[in-house]
């Protein structure tokens, strides 16, 4: 989604910011800009297109030590050149670059125009230049301030004025913004991947916060009376090389080779093998908190949903604790009603997606406990949440997520072992789960090591204007999220239902063009799955099979791929990373971008 970056100190100023731009340009962007402050004031370049084809027609004289930057994602107009940020006032004095979405933009605009205010451009974000550049205050952050009182919405943003050379003013209610400490410069970004190969220095805003940073260093203040907040810079434990593509040709294939030693990640020091139980100290919950937790609800978008409702599955089944996952972005809307002695779990690789974030705000509003999985340290969601498991994934750039969903399944795994050894689950199924968790990451690499074999299934299923992906109970989210892998990245019509409810209804497209990927582990549901396997075959559909070697399939003519077998509860993860393979590969068949999908993002940060 946007991305914003500046810089203020020594060096030329656009090309450091234009660099920061591309490592934000997997979040996904249609449209890139920069303003830069110097000899000759205030200079703007911006255009709908790749932050590349920018860097290309960049005008000549368009030196200075201070500029700022953006990607812009589309949502209040189209992708177009005036549409595209830095937005500037009618005097060309104050460029503001924007991340969030300003609610009453409508009216603001309507009052701008009323007092005679010629609006370029169909954005929201272009209210604010015009509402900086008009007031009265004698300081740039007066001016900003003045600006966001009347300002409704989410925002991070930076601005910059031709009459206050010497500073960056920017802001956050809503979409992260870090400030990056450097020798005699400093930056500032809506993403840690921007500032990594210059500093880890870093001091990350919190919402409400503004800051005034200048060569020499930052203040921080609230938005509402500039008194100071005080906040100092740390430094964080980033390796820049971990934002790097490396010799892989692209992040997501990066990513889910990555995944054996990230899952190892997640598991180190948390396993307790002599009592059968998991260690989660972040959690800040000791056994009687965990045995007072009657019910637990999991909030998490797209995928992570998905994830959440393979953690749901596995904290009734270890836990006998009711347990159920809703889309984040739904259950906001809905006025839920928050149970005290339920434990509500945000889950999210980014820790930005606003819509878990205003989940987690609306249950603690309620009075209810919530604690976050979530990847990115120190992230909007983290910091909200009551306590948490860290993710330890290392930076995910692919839009398309893997390490860190595997993560998320893990992290669901050890909160229901836990849970569940606080209850009625034995020393020994406690014992038989670590010693499952132990096996995982191993088993990831043998099915990593079968890529090879599972091209041509790919390429096969890329052909297809329309799949479907079929599980039952613990492999129903697998199918969903196989789906979803899959449509985000080859842009294929995948649908995913439970293998129970295909006689329902979508039986009814199964013919030699229409593939399905059918999960059937060897499991309690082993034989009804392949009965539902007959009903496939007997229709000339196309069948590939993710399965153990253990299943006997018959007679039924179908691609099949063995994943190794691990626990029953465990093996949903092993599942589905062939799926994670079959997508890849069948974008790339189909010559997509595999880390830049159409249309999407990698966290959603507006509503
Ligand atoms: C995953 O492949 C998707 N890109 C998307 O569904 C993602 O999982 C979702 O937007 C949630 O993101 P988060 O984990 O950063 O909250």
């Amino acid at each position: 989604m946007c991305g914003i970056v500046g810089y203020i100190g020594r060096q030329d100023a656009a090309p450091v910011v234009l660099e920061g731009l591309t490592r934000l340009e997997h979040r996904g962007y249609d449209s890139a800009g920069v303003a830069v402050l110097g000899g000759r004031g205030l200079r703007v370049a911006k255009q709908a297109g790749r932050v590349r084809e920018l860097t290309d027609v960049l005008p000549k004289r368009f030196a200075g030590t201070t500029a700022i930057g953006h990607t812009r994602w589309a949502t209040h107009g189209p992708a177009t050149d005036a549409n595209a940020h830095p937005h500037v006032d009618e005097t060309g004095r104050v460029a503001v670059v924007h991340n969030g979405i300003i609610d009453n933009s409508a009216a603001l605009r309507a009052q701008l125009t009323d007092a005679g205010v010629t609006l370029a451009s169909d954005t929201d974000t272009e209210v604010v230049a015009h509402l900086v550049a008009r007031s009265e205050a004698d300081t740039l952050e007066g001016k900003v301030r003045d600006a966001l009182r009347v300002v409704v919405g989410t925002y991070g943003l930076a601005v910059l004025h031709a009459d206050f050379p010497d500073r960056i003013v920017v802001a956050r209610n809503g979409s992260p913004l870090v400030v990056g400490v450097g020798d005699k410069e400093m930056y500032v970004a809506s993403d840690l991947a921007a500032l990594v190969r210059h500093t880890t220095t870093v001091a990350m805003l919190d919402d409400g916060e503004m800051a005034t940073v200048t060569a020499s260093g930052f203040s921080t203040m609230r938005h509402t009376d500039l008194s100071s907040t005080g906040k100092t810079a740390t430094q964080v434990d980033i390796d820049a090389a971990a934002y790097e593509a490396g010799d892989h040709e692209s992040y997501m294939r990066k990513e889910i080779l990555e995944q054996p030693t990230t899952a190892q990640a997640v598991l180190r020091g948390r396993l307790d093998e002599r009592f059968g139980t998991a260690h989660l100290g972040g959690l800040e919950m000791d056994a009687r908190d965990l045995r007072a937790v009657r019910r637990v609800k999991i909030l998490g978008c797209g995928s992570a949903y998905y994830v959440g409702q393979m953690g749901a599955g596995l904290i009734e089944e270890l836990a006998r604790i009711p347990a159920d996952a809703e889309a984040a972005s739904e259950f906001r809307y809905r006025d839920p009603v928050i149970e005290p002695d339920t434990l509500y779990v945000a889950v999210s690789q980014s820790g930005e997606t606003i819509d878990t974030l205003l989940a987690v705000q609306e249950v603690r509003r309620k009075g209810g406990r919530c604690v976050g999985l979530v990847n990115v340290v120190g992230s909007a969601i983290a910091r909200e949440c009551d306590g948490g498991i860290y993710l330890h994934a290392g930076p995910e750039v692919a839009v398309a997520s893997t390490k860190a969903l595997t993560n998320m399944f893990l992290g669901f795994a050890l909160l229901a072992l836990q849970l569940g050894r606080v209850r009625d689950l034995s020393i020994a199924d406690g014992k038989r789960l670590v010693a499952g968790l132990e096996r995982l990451p191993g088993q990831i690499e043998e099915i990593l090591a079968g890529e090879a074999d599972l091209v041509e299934v790919a390429k096969e299923l890329a052909e297809a204007r329309s799949l479907f992906f079929i599980g039952r109970v613990r492999g129903f989210p697998v199918a969903r999220e196989g789906a979803q892998k899959f449509k985000e990245i080859s842009y294929r019509h995948a649908e995913a239902y439970p293998t129970s409810e295909l006689k329902h209804g979508p039986l009814a497209l199964i013919d030699p063009e229409v593939p399905t990927v059918a999960l059937v582990p060897r499991d309690e549901l082993t034989e009804r799955n392949i009965g539902a396997l007959h009903e496939i075959d007997a229709r000339h559909g196309p069948l590939v099979v993710i399965t153990h070697d253990e299943v006997d399939l018959g007679a039924i003519g179908a691609r099949r791929i063995d994943v190794p077998r691990n626990e029953p509860e465990l093996d949903p993860i092993l599942l589905t990373i062939p799926l994670q393979l079959l997508a890849y590969h069948a974008a790339q068949h189909l010559g997509h971008d595999i880390d830049k999908p159409r249309n999407l993002a990698k966290s959603v940060t507006v509503e």
